[in-house]
């Protein structure tokens, strides 16, 4: 069970001016660092998870895997992975979308999530939403049904939520 007495700030290390002037970085390294900290953030998203009927954990490349699989381990069901170009090696789902600087792709598996499948998506952090939504996207492409999205950290400041009000949303922390 989840230990209440845990402040999940304390293992959010804030660095200012990374990977440019302006953004403050909010890294989730030492939460992970921390096996009681690490447990009890996932407990905190497996029971968001159990709660809206999940049968498929999703996570966009890379921290979205380091959130998401252990959620899906401790319920028994399966992750499916949203990765960048060029990593997957069988047919693929696509979606484009903006980042804050620019344009990217993130692309699933055609056989990672079956239609009907009810499908939670989780990453470490929510910023402009951009990844969020286009994983939704790929979801939603191949027949799957998005029954919510888990964060441990909302950057309240760039409304990232306003691209998936069709969601429930949990999040951790706010900054
Ligand atoms: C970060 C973070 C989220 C995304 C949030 O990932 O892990 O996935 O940015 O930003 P957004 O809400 O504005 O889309 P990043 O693309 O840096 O990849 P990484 O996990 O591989 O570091
Ligand atoms: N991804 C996008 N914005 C971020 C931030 N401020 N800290 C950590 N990861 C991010």
């Amino acid at each position: 069970m989840a230990d209440t007495k845990i402040d999940f700030n304390d293992y959010i290390a804030s660095i200012p001016d990374f990977p440019e002037p302006g953004i403050i970085f909010r890294d989730i390294s030492p939460l992970m660092a921390n096996g009681k900290a690490y447990s009890a953030a996932t407990d905190r998203i497996t029971a968001f998870a159990k709660a809206h009927g999940a049968e498929m954990i999703c996570g966009p490349e890379a921290r979205g895997f380091i959130v998401g699989c252990p959620v899906a381990d401790r319920l028994g069901i399966g992750f499916a992975p949203a990765r960048k170009k060029g990593k997957l090696p069988r047919e693929t789902v696509s979606v484009k979308f903006q980042l804050e600087y620019g344009e990217t792709e993130l692309f699933m598996h055609k056989d990672a999530v079956q239609p009907g499948q009810k499908v939670l998506i989780v990453d470490d952090l929510l910023a402009t939403g951009g990844t969020v939504a286009a994983t939704a996207n790929l979801v939603e492409q191949l027949g799957g049904i998005v029954v919510g999205t888990a964060f441990l950290i909302e950057l309240k400041e760039l409304h990232g939520r306003d691209k998936i009000k069709d969601y429930d949303l949990f999040a951790l922390m706010e900054y």
